[in-house]
C-alpha cells in the first residue's frame, strides 16, 4: 500500500540520520516547507520538497492526502506513563486542596498504596479495557509510542497482572509501547517495617517469572527519601539488569539523595523527574549524556499538579544534559497523558523553546525508550507515525495556543486513527 502526502504547509523534524540531541542542537529543528511525504507498508519510503516530487515520485500513487494548510509532525514519544491503573484520584486531589501534601497523603495510606489496593481489586481484562481507552485517548492527541510502567500491584500476583495487560497492549495496539517493572515504587504495608523482605520478593520471586514471561524491557525503582534509597535501588537494578532490564529510574523528584551518582553506575537508559537538581547532579547527568547517551526526561505535569518547582529545563540544556519531555500519565501526580499540553508546558514554564521542547517530545523521547531506530522523527525507514495539525500561522503556535486542540488526525504506521 502506498500513499503520498502532498502540500504539507511545513514538515517538521526531517532527519536523514539519528542523533541523541542536547546543548545547542536540541534548538535545532529541521523543517520543510511545501513538503511531501511517502509512505509504503506503513513506512516513510521518501520526503522532500514539492518542487522535487516529479524528480523523487515520477508515478504518483492513487491514494494521495492534501494536507495543504497543515504542519505534520513526528508523533509524540511519551517515554514516561504509569498509564495501567485501577481508578482515578480525584478524592486526594481535594485532600491537596483543602491543604494536604503528598507525602502526609502518601504517608496515610493514599497515593500510591491506594491505587494498588484498588488494582488489587480489579480484574486483569478490566485494567486491560480501562488502558485500552487511555492509550487510544493518547493516540488521538498524537503519542505513537510510549513507555507504561507497573507499579500499583506491589505483590507478586498484582504486579505480573500489571504486567500481563501491558504485554496485550502491546500485541493489541498499533502504538510502539515499551514495558517497565516498577516493582519497588513504594514498600507495602507488609513490609514498612521489612525493606529487605520486600526487595527479596522483587529479586527471588517477581524478577525471574517477568523474565521468563518476557513481560518487561526496563526495570524503575522510585528513588526518594521515605521509599527507596540509592543503596536499595542499585541492588534492584542490579538483579533486574542479570535479566537484561535496563534502568530508567525516578529520581529528585522531592530530593536529592544521589540518585543520579547510582544510575550513572548503573547505566541508565535515563533518569526521570529531576525537579530536585544541585550543581553535583547536573553535572553528572551531563557527563553521562555525553558518555553514555543517558538522558533526563523531565515531567513538568507532575510538577504542574503538585504546585512544585519545574525541572531546570534552561540549565540543563546550557549544560548539555540530554533532556526529553514525558507526560508521567498517572492517578496521582499527572493524571493527564496529553503530551501537547507537556510541549506547552515545557514552553510556558520552562522557558523552552517550541523546537526544544518538540525535539525533546519526540526524537529524545524515542531515544528515552531506545526506539530511535523505529520513530521520533520524520526519517526514510521509519513508521509513518504522524501528527496533522488544523490550519495555524506558524509551528510557535502550538505551544503558545496552549489548550486548544490542534490537532487534528494522528496516522500510525501509515494508517490515519
Ligand atoms: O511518577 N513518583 C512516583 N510515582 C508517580 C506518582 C505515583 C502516584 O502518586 O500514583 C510519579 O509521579
Ligand atoms: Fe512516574
Amino acid at each position: 500500500m502506498t500513499t503520498l502526502i502532498t502540500n504539507i504547509q511545513q514538515l517538521v523534524g526531517t532527519r536523514e540520520k539519528n542523533e541523541l540531541l542536547y546543548g545547542a542542537a536540541l534548538a535545532q529543528l529541521p523543517c520543510i516547507e511545501n513538503a511531501f511525504v511517502l509512505i509504503e507498508d506503513g513506512i516513510i519510503a521518501d520526503y522532500g520538497a514539492m518542487y522535487e516530487l516529479a524528480i523523487k515520485v515520477p508515478q504518483l500513487p492513487k491514494d494521495i492526502i492534501d494536507a495543504e494548510g497543515q504542519f505534520v509532525l513526528p508523533c509524540w514519544c511519551d517515554s514516561h506513563t504509569h498509564l495501567v491503573f485501577a481508578k482515578s484520584r480525584e478524592e486526594e486531589f481535594i485532600d491537596k486542596l483543602k491543604g494536604k501534601t503528598y507525602a502526609e497523603i502518601a504517608a496515610k495510606g493514599g497515593g500510591i498504596l491506594n491505587s494498588a489496593a484498588r488494582l488489587n481489586e480489579t480484574s486483569e481484562d478490566a485494567l486491560f479495557l480501562f488502558a485500552w481507552k487511555r492509550l487510544e485517548e493518547i493516540s488521538k492527541m498524537g503519542t505513537g509510542a510510549v513507555e507504561i510502567k507497573s507499579g500499583y500491584g506491589l505483590t507478586l500476583d498484582s504486579e505480573l497482572k500489571m504486567l500481563r495487560v501491558i504485554k496485550r497492549l502491546k500485541e493489541h495496539s498499533s502504538l510502539s509501547i515499551k514495558a517497565t517493572f516498577l516493582g519497588a515504587h513504594t514498600y507495602p504495608q507488609a513490609y514498612k517495617e521489612d525493606h529487605q523482605g520486600y526487595i527479596d520478593l522483587i529479586i527471588n520471586e517477581m524478577l525471574p517469572v517477568i523474565a521468563r514471561e518476557k513481560l518487561a524491557d526496563y526495570i524503575d525503582v522510585f528513588c526518594e527519601t521515605g521509599f527507596f534509597s540509592p543503596a536499595e535501588m542499585e541492588t534492584i537494578c542490579k538483579a533486574g539488569m542479570r535479566y537484561g532490564l535496563k534502568p530508567k529510574l525516578h529520581v529528585n523528584q522531592l530530593n536529592s539523595i544521589a540518585g543520579i551518582a547510582s544510575a550513572v553506575d548503573l547505566h541508565a537508559v535515563s533518569v526521570d523527574h529531576l525537579e530536585t537538581m544541585t550543581e553535583t547532579d547536573i553535572t553528572q547527568l551531563r557527563q553521562a549524556s555525553a558518555s553514555q547517551g543517558m538522558i533526563g526526561t523531565l515531567l513538568p505535569t507532575a510538577a504542574f499538579f503538585l504546585r512544585m518547582n519545574y525541572q531546570p529545563a534552561r540549565t540543563l540544556i546550557e549544560n548539555n544534559c540530554a533532556i526529553a519531555l514525558a507526560s508521567d500519565y498517572n492517578p496521582g501526580s499527572s493524571p493527564s497523558g496529553n503530551m501537547n499540553f507537556v510541549v506547552a508546558l515545557s514552553c510556558i514554564q520552562m522557558k523552552m523553546l517550541p523546537e526544544e521542547a518538540i525535539n525533546a517530545a519526540t526524537i529524545n523521547g524515542a531515544y528515552a525508550m531506545e526506539l530511535q531506530e523505529e520513530t521520533g522523527s520524520i526519517t526514510v525507514g521509519k513508521k509513518a507515525n504522524l501528527i496533522f495539525t488544523r490550519p495555524m500561522p506558524s509551528l510557535a503556535y502550538l505551544p503558545y495556543a496552549f489548550g486548544d486542540n490542534l490537532v487534528d488526525k494522528v496516522m500510525i504506521k501509515g494508517e490515519f486513527i
